[in-house]
């Protein structure tokens, strides 16, 4: 089995293990049976790997996770992080300098940046270093996110800031508006997303008739 499939089948697991209950169990099955159904011939060489400054954060951020509730993902994510092409959906000139040092996400499988080029979903990993705020911020697609490692607050729909430690599972409904901030460590995201695919993230807040 390739590192690839490995990451993969550890991905599934996890997204399958959304608790009974939870508002993403739906989701966390449908994005498991995606993940299981992928043609893994797809890996796509020709993304080429792309670095951003929170990409070189990496293996301290899998050393805590391994310490933690997302061993297993950690440890089948390490050997593939030298082929991943890392992203930014912001500019500095709308989250500052310091947020894009320490911010990344990149695409294990998704329709155009993904390791593996699909249109059944768009998965990965995002990471954001201590002391960060992810301002509010929407889009169509429904998103699961799992906390790899970390233990962020979140707000959604600009209700009270939770606490979510690793281990748990945050689902966002079609244009939700969701926020992030970070404390002493940093966050590592397993995150996917269904439905509208190619309308990114957008900060603020959707203008609701
Ligand atoms: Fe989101």
């Amino acid at each position: 089995m390739s590192n690839i499939d490995a990451l993969i089948d550890a991905m599934a697991a996890t997204f399958r293990a959304c608790p009974e209950g939870h508002p993403g169990t739906s989701v966390g099955r449908a994005v498991a049976e995606r993940l299981d159904a992928l043609d893994r011939r797809a890996t796509d060489i020709s993304t080429a790997p792309r670095r951003v400054p929170a990409a070189d954060t990496m293996d301290g951020v899998l050393d805590g996770a391994e310490r933690g509730p997302g061993a297993a993902l950690a440890r089948a994510l390490r050997p593939v992080l030298s082929r991943v092409a890392w992203h930014q959906t912001y500019t500095e000139a709308e989250l500052g300098p310091d947020y894009l040092r320490n911010y990344g996400y990149f695409d294990i499988a998704s329709p155009a940046r993904g390791l593996i080029r699909t249109d059944a979903l768009a998965t990965g990993f995002m990471v954001i270093g201590p002391g960060r705020l992810y301002p509010a911020h929407y889009h169509p697609a429904v998103e699961l996110y799992h906390v790899v490692a970390g233990a962020p607050d979140w707000s959604i729909d600009d209700g009270p800031w939770q606490s979510k430690p690793a281990g748990s599972f945050v689902f966002h409904p079609t244009m939700a508006v969701h926020a992030m901030r970070t404390g002493d460590r940093p966050f590592l995201a397993l995150y996917a997303w269904l439905g509208d695919l190619n309308t990114s993230a957008k900060l603020g807040r959707p203008v609701r008739d």
